[in-house]
């Protein structure tokens, strides 16, 4: 076999096979295949695009490039999740306790933020003392134990990915819908979860800007993981505003107790709680989505959501002790409106970039966090505001920069007319 002729086909639009497949991906991964011809590939197949079965295939070669984790010793079904990225975005913190605490069982392998999202392992490591590093053994005893653990990728986990992913992101091919499918989902499938929920994120602050193309996407995920025996599902929700109302680590774990106490934002509680009944029928826990929905809500207003999240930061190491000084900082910046009006849109780039520029996110891999500090809206989409009322509160450990404001201004758009209000999830894919 010839990677030009493999160049050639895609070229043409020619469905490759599962072998020509394979051969790329072992190729590359083992340095036989240089850099130049797989960047003509990607450039092929992000104009050309990708059947389901060559996604299906790309996705398979991905997952056997390295490590899979066997969860065969964790009894019951296996539930994961996943979000495409985006501001404010602290789903995995809520729902994690809380379908743990309905009797799923969650084993999670998450990431770290760049740039204006959010990671979960960074919100989780404000946490003092919590422990992101976890052997196998430990993470699948901690899941056996009490039905939860979280913890940071290895580097042997689909090597392929990584190699493929920096490739990506220097010849302008990360935007191609069935290279992001494959990634995504040979990480997933390569951390050994029985069923998966995918957020696929749509607006501006996501990496998906408009709904054919989430559908789109969530299409071949959902047909990837099926193909591979995997329940899996995508919800497509919006980003039009930064999910809940914090965005910075953390005032979002804030957030995330407020919302297992019963009474945190309602677009981050509706989500958590049908993605918690989905995953709680797809264990076998409930009869239907309604039952799961009714389960999940009685957990959210019973205690047990709440119990169940401070169980699981215990047994990773971690303790909050003071939850009435968990946030440090110097200056507490009220950012106001300029005009009165109806809240027309919150741009969660914009939200996103400028609590990363007050140092709640990084710009570079290398960049350190500070925990504290963040950025907590006050208003949300199709709220009415009067002139000088407090749009956002810059929590800051730092002076505020123009360039910061120049974004807060940027995010909030005000308009005269009355606003409706969307829901959250705009559809569900299965
Ligand atoms: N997230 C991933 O993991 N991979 C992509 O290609 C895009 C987003």
């Amino acid at each position: 076999m010839r990677m030009v002729d493999i160049i050639e086909k895609k070229r043409e639009a020619i469905e490759l096979t599962e072998k020509e497949i394979e051969f790329v991906i072992q190729g590359y991964t083992k340095g036989d295949i240089p850099d130049y011809q797989v960047s003509a590939l990607l450039m092929a197949i992000y104009f050309n695009g990708m059947t389901n079965d060559e996604a299906s295939h790309l996705t398979k070669a991905m997952l056997h490039s390295g490590d899979i984790i066997d969860l065969s010793q964790i009894k019951g079904v296996k539930v994961d999740k996943h979000s495409t990225g985006g501001v404010g975005d602290k789903t995995t913190l809520v729902l994690g306790p809380l379908v743990a605490s309905m009797g799923c069982k969650l084993a999670k392998l998450s990431g770290r933020g760049l740039g204006h999202t959010g990671g979960t392992l960074d919100k989780l490591e404000s946490i003092d003392g919590f422990n992101i590093s976890l052997s196998e053994e430990d993470f699948i005893k901690q899941v056996n134990d009490i039905n939860i653990a979280v913890a940071g990728q290895t580097k042997k986990l689909v090597p392929a990915d990584k190699l493929l992913y920096a490739l990506r992101d220097v010849t302008a091919t990360v935007p191609s819908i069935p290279l992001i499918a494959s990634s995504i989902m040979s990480k997933k499938l390569a951390s050994g979860a029985d069923v998966i929920c995918l957020d696929v994120k749509i607006g501006d602050g996501a990496f998906m800007k408009t709904i054919e193309d989430a559908r789109k996407l969530s299409e071949i995920m959902v047909s990837i993981g099926e193909s591979l025996g995997k329940k899996v599902s995508a919800f497509i929700t919006s980003m039009d505003q930064p999910l809940g109302y914090a965005v910075g680590n953390r005032l979002e774990v804030k957030e995330v107790i407020d919302t297992l106490e019963g009474h945190g934002p309602k677009d981050l509680e509706e989500l958590c709680v049908e993605i918690a009944a989905y995953m709680a029928m797809y264990a076998g826990l409930v009869s239907d989505i309604e039952a799961g929905k009714n389960l999940a809500y009685d957990h959210l207003n019973n205690g047990l959501a709440l119990k169940k999240f401070y169980e699981f930061i215990e047994a990773q190491g971690g303790h909050i002790d003071d939850l009435d000084h968990f946030i440090q900082v110097q200056e507490i910046y009220e950012f106001k409106a300029d005009k009165a009006g109806y809240i027309k849109n919150i741009k969660a780039l914009n939200i996103g970039l400028a609590s990363m520029k007050i140092g709640g996110g990084r710009e570079t891999k290398e960049d350190n966090i500070d925990p504290s500090v963040g950025i907590v809206l006050e208003k949300k989409i199709g709220d009415f505001v009067h002139k000088n009322d407090v749009l956002a509160k810059v929590y800051l450990n730092s002076k505020l920069g123009d360039n910061v404001l120049d974004d807060l201004k940027q995010a909030f758009i005000i308009s005269e007319d009355k606003q409706e209000i969307s829901p959250v999830i705009k559809e569900i894919i299965q």
